[in-house]
């Protein structure tokens, strides 16, 4: 059976990471969740006090180098962890203080070149299905199935509401529905790679559709495309 390569872009928080970490696992592909490489490069430019108070983009662009990205798979958690400089940061890459920043690190057209050019290595052999924002348009242009998912604001914030107070953190929704949007507004409009839906992508608007319906309706696309 061949091996194909399957995009999954959208805005914030429909979903995507969810079906395409099933869809890997159902077709025994490779899943690679782009987001958490951007938000491991915000995290490493916060600790080091590149962004935030004292922003300082020329001193993060000078130090892109010692940044090393891992993903490492946990078996017991059954999923994969992002690792930056040797460290387990997959819990802090996901908590609000990096929310906040990573769009705008997200613009800078020096750390999209060198986070593409790990993503494209990464699916070399095919076999995979990556999500995030340029897959479609950017990192695999010629991916053999693109699927482009939305959802209302509202659906969107109430899902990344209660996975982040699932996780213990403190937040009200007004605070996580003005970062998605923010967010999005940010990833829409930017100079380098926006958010935008490739020309040949299936859109999927999920705001009223279970996770079941999502997943068979995907699979059976890939399945006509293998
Ligand atoms: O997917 P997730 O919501 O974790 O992504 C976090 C942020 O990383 C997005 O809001 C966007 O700014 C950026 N991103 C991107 N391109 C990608 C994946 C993520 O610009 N391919």
């Amino acid at each position: 059976m061949q091996k194909i390569t399957i995009a999954i872009d959208g805005f914030s928080s429909t979903g995507k990471s969810t079906i395409a970490k099933r869809l890997a696992s159902a077709l025994g592909y490779i899943y690679v969740d782009t987001g958490a490489m951007y938000r491991a490069v915000t995290l490493f430019a916060i600790n080091e006090d590149f962004i935030g108070e004292n922003e300082d983009i020329p001193g993060l662009l000078r130090c892109l180098n010692q940044i090393q990205l891992k993903f490492v798979p946990n078996k017991e958690l059954d999923r994969s962890e992002m690792y930056l400089n040797g460290e387990n940061v997959e819990a802090e890459i996901r908590t609000m203080k990096v929310s906040e920043q990573v769009s705008k690190i997200a613009t800078i057209a020096e750390v999209r070149e060198l986070l593409v050019d790990m993503q494209q290595k990464m699916g070399k052999e095919k076999g995979l299905v990556m999500d995030g924002r340029d897959i479609g348009t950017v990192v695999f242009p010629d991916a053999e199935l693109k699927i482009f998912m939305t959802a209302s604001p509202d659906a969107r914030a109430t899902r990344r509401y209660k996975e982040l107070l699932e996780r213990g953190e403190e937040v009200t929704y007004e605070e996580v529905l003005k970062n998605v949007q923010e967010r999005d507004r940010i990833d829409s409009t930017r100079e380098v790679s926006p958010l935008k839906k490739a020309e040949d992508a299936i859109e999927f608007d999920n705001s009223d559709m279970g996770l079941e319906e999502q997943f068979e309706r995907i699979h059976n696309l890939a399945q006509r495309v293998i």
